[in-house]
């Protein structure tokens, strides 16, 4: 899988993709990311991005034709299966769009900025816009780096069996049972006997209990709701 990151700020990519196993999944060929520097589009002397919004107001706007000249740029090489751009006005980004995105081929990423970028980009070439929470961040980077991460460690053959990905929380809706690990007593604190009994069946069964009630308390809608993608 291809995963193309158009920033203004590529310093902040860096780090969060070298490590772990998105590390891994690079080595294995399994994932490629390229970042590109938007200010490489810059126009005139000063390779200006931004300019003032119509209509005036505070903050300033990704303006259409260095977004224009990158993306088109970036199709004459592949045929995108989606344009995201990571915005806090977009579609809150849940487990199901992340599975689908995992079986993508190629992805384009656009981090925003400011007051974000100018609407007719978006109408001309965004097929997605996601935010991924209710609250605001100060670019898209985080937000890119997140989503990144969210599909890369599904993409078939990155993660083993010891890390499968099919108990993870919200994969069924519910968030994870507690774990334990030696020693069986800390500080006075014991592990649940259940986990100590060796009895499959009824370890199975006190998890999935404590997965409902961890989700009834902390997340009551997710057991709401509908299937989306
Ligand atoms: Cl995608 N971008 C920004 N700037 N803030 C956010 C976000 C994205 N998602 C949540 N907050």
């Amino acid at each position: 899988m291809n995963i193309d990151i158009i920033t203004l700020l590529p310093g902040l990519l860096e780090s969060p993709f070298n490590h772990s196993i998105l590390k891994r999944a690079k080595e294995k060929g399994l994932l490629n990311i390229e970042i590109h520097d938007l200010r490489n589009f810059g126009l005139g002397n000063n390779l200006q991005l931004d300019d003032y919004q119509f209509g005036g107001g505070a903050g300033m706007v990704l303006m259409p034709e260095p977004l224009f000249n990158c993306i088109s740029k970036l199709q004459k090489e592949k045929n995108f299966d989606e344009i995201i751009y990571l915005t806090p006005d977009g579609e809150r980004l849940k487990q199901k769009m992340v599975n689908t995105f995992s079986l993508k081929k190629n992805i384009l990423l656009i981090c925003g900025h400011y007051k974000g970028i100018d609407e007719r980009i978006r109408e001309m070439f965004v097929t997605r816009e996601i935010s991924i929470g209710d609250y605001v961040l100060s670019g898209g980077e985080l937000a890119a780096a997140v989503l990144v991460d969210a599909i890369g460690r599904l993409i078939p053959g990155v993660l083993n069996d010891e890390t499968s990905a099919l108990t993870d929380s919200f994969q069924d809706d519910l968030l994870a049972p507690p774990v334990y690990t030696r020693p069986a007593e800390f500080m006075g604190l014991k592990v649940p006997d259940v986990l100590l009994s060796g009895h499959f069946k009824n370890i199975e069964e006190w998890r999935m209990e404590q997965a409902y009630q961890r989700t009834k308390s902390r997340r009551p809608d997710l057991l709401l709701e509908e299937d989306e993608l």
